[in-house]
């Protein structure tokens, strides 16, 4: 077991998980709005075998998808993170991802403590590249992807395996952001 790290933002703390966000992440995956670009919604059954997973490998590696905090609010609003996709041909890559409860869109959340996982990622892991992919509709996922410096790799665009063929959901736009475009990108804000 490697102890959680504790990322710190102005508004918000990406913290290791408790047994007390379990209520509100069920919530959170029955809610058709949090829902609208997957498939289905998790049942509390799904989603309590969901939050298993992403503490369990919190837990073997240290970092992954955060429970995220609003310092003086909300305790749980939902998860952003890093992770690997369990699917080839991204097996070899960590993403960056995020859900949060419908309650707390729109104020900034997404894309403040994502700046915190992709800073971990890039200073503490040493990663070259963080992916992240969505539906072509996904539009607010997609502005946080944009507003993170990512750039969208049409070439890599893909079908995702694990969506049924045909479905309309399938389709997935794959963005990326190297080590170099972050380190620049932070380079010219601190000038
Ligand atoms: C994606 C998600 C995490 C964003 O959370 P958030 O805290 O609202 O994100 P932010 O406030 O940091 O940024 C959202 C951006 O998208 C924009 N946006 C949101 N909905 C939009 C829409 N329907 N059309 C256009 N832009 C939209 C916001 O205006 C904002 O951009 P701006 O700062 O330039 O104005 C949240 O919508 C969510 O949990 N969605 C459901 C789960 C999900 O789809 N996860 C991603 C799966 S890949």
């Amino acid at each position: 077991m490697i102890p959680v790290p504790t990322l710190g933002t102005p508004r918000l703390r990406l913290r290791d998980w408790r047994d007390d966000d379990l209520p509100t992440f069920r919530a959170l995956n029955l809610d058709r709005d949090v829902r609208r670009h997957f498939p289905s919604v998790l049942t509390p059954y799904e989603s309590d075998g969901f939050a298993r997973s992403i503490r369990a490998f919190l837990s073997e590696n240290g970092w992954g998808l955060w429970a995220v905090e609003v310092v003086g609010g909300a305790p749980f609003i939902g998860f952003v993170g890093l992770g690997r996709p369990g699917f080839a041909p991204f097996t070899d890559c960590v993403e960056v991802g995020w859900r949060l409860s419908s309650e707390s869109w729109g104020q900034g959340y997404a894309t403040e403590a994502a700046r915190a996982a992709v800073t971990f990622g890039f200073t503490a892991l040493g990663l070259k590249e963080i992916v992240a992919f969505t539906v072509p509709g996904n539009t607010a996922s997609r502005r946080v992807m944009e507003k993170l410096g990512m750039t969208h790799d049409a070439a890599g665009d893909f079908l995702h395996p694990r969506v049924a063929e045909g479905h309309p959901l399938r389709p997935h736009v794959l963005y990326r952001l190297s080590f170099e475009a972050f380190r620049l990108a932070n380079t010219m804000e601190h000038r």
